[in-house]
């Protein structure tokens, strides 16, 4: 009797001593291998994953102008602070070459997370599924794209309609009190997101005051191709109050075109643009630009930090939309000069 209590005595101690020992029930599993349950995108190193885990493959759309040197800049430089693996992929504007990217970085055993700055809007629904088949999280930067929200993490940039709204309204203000409004739109890469929404977000305000957009087409983005085809506006017809580019590269191209007609640029002929980078900024101090919408470049430090959130488990709770902050700068304003010397692009 007297030896089994002693005995139940020592089992009940050595038990506690063991449940000591052991892995509490709730603690997560040794960081070789995700939880069963875990949420799409966790890595094995969950939930302690840190930036020094992380190889992002990155597809840029390609280097079209100073808003794209900026984020390619971002990308490579936060990588860099972070001292996370980028792989950086450039498309060179080429849809074909930016799809057999991403295939590539699908494939690819190193690459644990995936993200895109999507040439255009619609076609991406097979390889969004081939990454998730092969269980690379992907996120959208810069550019959103058309549905499949459950194929993607979240999408990290700007209200591309907003920013149309906002040059909608700018040009509104520039054209008071003008008989005539015909404006001119200068349009980025045909079924890109931002093209598409920067010319809705545009005609919904540019309506409200009368504006008629009378001549669209696409430049590009470029300031070669924003300058041709103003200048072969101009051949048929001068008969334009506002120009509006999507970007600051074609509206420069649009002021080259219109000095060169003898008209004067932000007078006789009212400019906008979107992105505000800092030729934006000497175009305004200039004369020659009347506003530039900003559409901010320096998204990439939310994109890791999305990343990082999903490889620890947390992707299911993160928005779908992760908003850029973006202001409107005007030439007639007092601080421009002290404005453009803060900036960083
Ligand atoms: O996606 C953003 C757009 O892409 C910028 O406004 C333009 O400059 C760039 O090419």
């Amino acid at each position: 009797m007297f030896r089994f209590k002693t005995i139940a005595f020592l089992i009940v101690v050595a038990s506690i001593v063991l449940a000591a020992c052991a892995p509490a029930a709730t603690q997560a599993p040794a960081a070789t291998e995700a939880p069963a349950t875990a949420a799409f995108g966790t890595a094995p190193c969950a939930p302690n994953c840190q930036y020094s885990d992380m190889v992002m493959g990155f597809l840029q759309t390609g280097s079209e102008g100073g808003w794209r040197a900026a984020n390619t800049a971002s990308y490579k430089e936060t990588a860099a602070q972070l001292g996370v693996n980028l792989k950086f992929y450039d498309s060179q504007n080429d849809l074909a070459k930016q799809v057999a990217g991403f295939q590539q970085f699908i494939e690819d055993p190193e690459v644990n997370v995936i993200a895109i700055s999507p040439l255009e809007a619609a076609g991406w629904e097979q390889v969004l599924k081939d990454a998730h088949d092969a269980g690379k999280p992907v996120f959208l930067s810069d550019r959103r794209i058309d549905g499949n929200e459950d194929l993607y993490v979240t999408f990290v940039g700007a209200d591309f309609v907003e920013e149309g709204r906002k040059s909608g309204t700018e040009m509104c203000k520039l054209l008071e009190g003008s008989e005539s409004k015909n404006v001119w739109e200068l349009v980025g890469n045909v079924g890109s997101s931002p093209a598409i929404d920067r010319g809705k977000g545009f005609r919904e305000t540019a309506a409200e005051c009368g504006i008629e957009v009378t001549k669209s087409q696409t430049g590009n983005w470029s300031i070669v191709e924003g300058k041709q085809v103003t200048e072969a506006w101009l051949k048929e017809s001068k008969d334009v109050q506002g120009i509006f580019g999507q970007n600051d590269e074609m509206a420069f191209g649009a002021i080259e075109a219109l000095k060169e007609a003898g008209l004067v640029p932000a007078v006789d002929v009212k400019v906008t643009s979107v992105d505000a980078t800092a030729g934006a900024f000497q175009a305004m101090l200039d004369g020659t630009l009347n506003v530039a919408v900003e559409c901010n470049p320096l998204i990439a430090p939310q994109v890791f930090e999305a990343a990082l959130a999903t490889m620890n488990g947390e992707g299911a709770s993160l928005p779908k939309w992760i908003p850029s902050i973006e202001g409107v700068f005007t030439m007639l304003d007092p601080n421009l000069k002290e404005i453009a010397a803060g900036r960083k692009y």
